[in-house]
């Protein structure tokens, strides 16, 4: 299965994306206590629920301090890609809505363009956290220095308090704020942000990617309360309007990241800014084909998580009622068309049951109410075996490989270079994540040769333990294990097979040692 290697232009890659990773500097000097996250795994009623782990995000692995040391372990395992995420909160701590810049409307209301002077760009200049700029810099440098494509992720779940704050936003339930993506004001504030970004780190990067997973935002924080992901209520309204706010941020980005960033960083660079969206591609299949409402409630999570982000971006189709059903006052130029690549993080699939309720049909509009069967996907047993058998990781979360290329599957529609931007699996003992990683890119490998997709890279996630959110360092998704106390790195038997792969060498025999 070596097909891959022969792709001269393929990426290897491994990611390490801000809040997870940044802080962990033992003389607390890089912790960053200005984003709603921070603030709400540091909550005591968040603690006490349950809803967060309680350990905190400034235990964690300290890349900010650390960076060239992760770069030369990527290095020394053959990758050739690197992803990374900034963290608005660094570059602005404090409101940047003073700044006037103008902003368009369109005929239905919603922001339609935004436009950025030179005098609004003095103003960021004077407003922005300049060490911390320089900082991400430094590690971009450092990357490109040691021959790495770099892929910027511009956000990647955490806001900065100042735009939102999930505590008053959980306690007013969004009748006070601020109120993050529930208020467009965030568009107009993240334009800001991405055109700062784009214009002073242009010259050095040409992979921008807006958002990692919008839809985990808009579903984990406004209907899933038992994630631990802020701001944790269960209002399908503020779901939809965060969804929806979303999308048109990353057309108002788009724009402007295309405009403020004119400099190719590498020659073989397709422009001096490919903009593109980091996507969570789940493959839902009905429990049974035979029922009506499950295959209905299969093609309803289908049509919102997987396809109501691209659908947007690419053919600026904004299913404002989450329907599912194509209108024509639907289809908004205005955010159609902006899309260059396509990053698809595959971890497991759902399997959906759905049960018929005229109250759902009535007042939210939707077929269906779709219910996650347990013990598939991600709601089995830890470290157990799930309904059909297969093995499950620490997180309860089914390996099912063949689902990386039906999600690569669903995204081909969209006729962009797709990436593999996460796949990863978290196994603290390393028993499941070597097996995981062949298996993983068999698919892939199969999805390449034989179904001829256009899949130009894999990042692992991830290169070292992360903070894993909600359950902090309970979970273990790295290729290197880091002791967060003395945060040494340490090789997991699986990045050796990552290496193998990369390297093209053969697997070793049963009886060898890795
Ligand atoms: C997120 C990562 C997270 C990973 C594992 C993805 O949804 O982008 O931040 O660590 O899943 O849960």
């Amino acid at each position: 299965m070596n097909i891959m290697v022969f792709l001269e232009e393929f990426l290897w890659g491994a990611s390490e994306s801000g809040f997870q990773f940044e802080m962990g500097d033992p003389s607390g000097e890089n912790i960053d206590p200005n984003t709603d996250w921070y603030v709400w795994v540091h909550d005591t009623f968040n603690i006490q629920k349950g809803i967060v782990s309680g350990d905190m995000p400034e235990n964690s692995v300290n890349y900010w301090n650390l960076y060239e040391k992760d770069h030369k372990i990527a290095k020394r395992l053959g990758l050739n890609a690197y992803r990374i995420g900034i963290e608005w909160s660094r570059i602005f701590p404090k409101s940047t809505s003073k700044i006037e810049v103008g902003v368009e409307k369109a005929s239905d209301g919603n922001i339609s363009e935004i436009e950025i002077d030179d005098s609004a760009l003095e103003k960021f200049e004077e407003a922005a956290n300049k060490t911390a700029l320089n900082h991400y810099r430094a590690m971009i440098e450092d990357l490109r220095a040691r021959d790495f494509k770099v892929f910027v992720c511009l956000n990647h779940f955490t806001l900065p308090i100042w735009i939102h704050d999930p505590i008053t936003v959980r306690d007013t339930r969004l009748q006070k704020g601020p109120r993050g993506w529930f208020d467009e004001e965030t568009i107009i504030e993240f334009t800001k942000y991405v055109t700062y970004v784009g214009w002073k780190l242009g010259d050095i990067a040409d992979k921008w990617a807006t958002f990692n997973e919008p839809m985990v935002v808009s579903e984990t924080g406004y209907l899933m309360p038992q994630s631990g992901f802020p701001p944790s209520l269960n209002n399908f309204k503020a779901s939809k309007k965060a969804a929806i706010n979303m999308a048109i941020a990353h057309a108002r980005a788009y724009d402007a990241i295309k405009k403020t960033d004119p400099i190719k960083a590498d020659e073989d660079s397709l422009s001096p800014a490919d903009v593109g969206l980091i996507h969570n591609v789940i493959p839902a299949r009905p429990l049974s084909t035979e029922s009506k409402a499950d295959v209905k409630a299969a093609q309803f999570i289908d049509h919102l998580h997987n396809h109501f982000f691209p659908e947007s971006a690419c053919n600026g189709w904004l299913d404002t009622n989450f329907n599912g059903i194509k209108t024509k006052e639907e289809v908004k130029s205005y955010v159609g068309k902006r899309l260059d690549w396509l990053g698809v993080n595959y971890y497991t699939r759902f399997v959906v049951k759905g049960k018929k309720s005229l109250l759902a049909r009535l007042f939210a509009g939707i077929p269906v109410i779709p219910e996650m069967v347990r013990n598939y996907g991600f709601g089995c047993q830890p470290n157990s075996k799930s309904v059909d058998g297969r093995p499950t990781s620490d997180f309860g979360w089914e390996i099912y490989p063949e689902g990386m290329l039906e999600a690569l599957k669903l995204m081909e529609r969209y006729g962009r270079p797709l990436y593999i931007t996460e796949n990863g699996t978290a196994d603290a003992n390393d028993v499941l994540r070597p097996k995981f990683v062949t298996d993983h890119l068999e698919v892939l490998d199969q999805a390449i040769a034989e179904d001829k997709l256009d899949v130009r890279g894999y990042f692992h996630w991830a290169l070292t333990d992360n903070y894993e959110w909600a359950e902090g360092f309970n979970m273990k998704f790295g290729l290197y294990s880091v002791d967060m106390e003395t945060k040494r790195r340490r090789e997991r038997k699986s990045a050796k097979g990552y290496k193998r792969t990369i390297d093209g060498s053969p697997a070793p025999s049963s009886n060898s040692h890795p």
